[in-house]
């Protein structure tokens, strides 16, 4: 039986695209790594805990010792790695933790990987989960490209810069056969409630303010996050080695604009008054070097290997709302005293 390694499963994305490795793919035996982080949660799995192609392990992907222990025990036939920190406010006030878990983690993973695989890299791959945030930020016009040069403004999308960096150094000097994708921003279950959307969803839901940034006039690329699993199965499967894909809704909203479409969603699936959730919107200080806009081509991708995106967004948001709503057990459970008091100390300053 192959065994394949998924670090940052318990994650946001990574438990998408662990549910559907292990059961799409039940001649694979698929190891979840995750640290369980604030932002890692196993409950995101458990309708599929118990399956027998499934392991859980957690460990730090930047202890060295650990991961290469790892990868003696289960000789990886391959690597899916997502396990990031991932949040661009948290890289303002903590940098150390990004530049420890996605530099020096993603390095541990690689040279674990190259050790390993040493004189038998057919078959392997190592892909590398990246973000669209390493190209920097768009002006009105124009669109990122797998090769638009690198222009990473935040400490956290500098940080995804520099392990993307170390991975294609990888490929071009030891030939680890590695795959890279840089995504646009994600919506859907499972997402921790600092990033916008479950943020917006839980707020409206207590009826507390919702906080714009600036005048909310930032615009991003929005893909619902099954549609960025089924590229990663995708590109693991049937990618090109040494090669980067870009993936994206071609799906461009400014911040105000979403805001707004997601408070009338709330409104329409809690039967209140519609546009009464909009009096909830607030606009508070800007993010520090706040990226102006991102947007994807995923022609390549779409091209090369027939990936596209399932979902109109007006339906993702619709069941985004719904999952929201009716998980909202979840949404509190994650949102721990730890989480309220990030939140008190975010949000204070404005
Ligand atoms: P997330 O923050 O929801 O999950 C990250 C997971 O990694 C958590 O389960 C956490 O416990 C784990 N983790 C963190 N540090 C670890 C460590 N040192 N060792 C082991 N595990 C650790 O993140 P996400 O939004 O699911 O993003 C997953 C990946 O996709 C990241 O690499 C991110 O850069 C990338 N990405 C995210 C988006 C997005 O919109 N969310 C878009 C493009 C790319
Ligand atoms: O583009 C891909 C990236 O998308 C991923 O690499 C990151 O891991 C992921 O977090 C996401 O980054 P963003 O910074 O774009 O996502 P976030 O949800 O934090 O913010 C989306 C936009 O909304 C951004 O312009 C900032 C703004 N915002 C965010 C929050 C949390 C607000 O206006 N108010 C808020 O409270």
């Amino acid at each position: 039986m192959k065994t394949i390694l998924i670090t940052g499963g318990a994650g946001f994305i990574g438990s998408h695209v662990v549910r559907r490795f292990v059961k799409n793919y039940s001649e694979c035996h698929i190891v979840n790594l995750d640290l369980l982080t604030y932002a890692g949660n196993l409950e995101n799995l458990k309708d599929i805990d118990k399956l027998p192609n499934y392991t859980f392990v957690k460990g730090d992907i930047a202890d060295t010792e650990f991961v290469g222990k790892l990868f003696d025990t289960y000789h990886f036939e391959g690597v899916v790695h997502l396990a990031a920190e991932s949040h661009v406010d948290r890289s303002i006030t903590d940098p150390a933790s990004f530049i420890r878990t996605n530099i020096f983690g993603t390095f541990n993973l690689i040279h674990a990987a190259k050790e390993q695989w040493k004189g038998a890299m057919e078959g392997k791959r190592f892909y590398h989960i990246s973000t669209d945030e390493v190209y920097g930020s768009l002006g009105e016009t124009g669109l990122f490209t797998e090769i638009t040069s690198y222009d990473p403004k935040s400490p956290y999308s500098a940080s995804k810069a520099s392990s993307d960096h170390l991975v294609r150094a990888y490929y071009n000097t030891f030939h680890l056969p590695v795959l890279i994708s840089n995504c646009s921003n994600n919506y859907g279950p499972n997402q921790f409630p600092e990033k916008l959307i479950p943020l917006c969803i839980h707020n409206l839901q207590h009826l507390k303010p919702i906080p714009v940034y600036g005048k909310g006039e930032n615009i991003r690329d929005w893909l619902y996050v099954e549609d960025h699993a089924s590229a990663i199965d995708l590109i693991y499967h049937k990618g090109v080695i040494g090669e980067t894909y870009n993936i994206g809704g071609n799906n461009e909203w400014t911040n105000i604009a979403l805001i707004r479409a997601l408070c009338d969603e709330v409104d329409r699936q809690l039967g209140r008054a519609q546009g009464s959730s909009q009096q909830l919107i607030t606009f508070v200080k800007d993010r520090a070097g706040h990226d102006l806009r991102y947007a994807i081509d995923s022609t390549k991708i779409q091209n090369e290997l027939g990936w596209k995106p399932s979902l109109q967004f007006e339906e993702g948001l619709a069941k985004t709302v719904e999952w929201y709503l009716q998980n909202s057990d979840w949404l509190e459970n994650v949102s721990s005293g730890a989480y309220e008091k990030y939140y008190d100390q975010q949000y204070i300053q404005r």
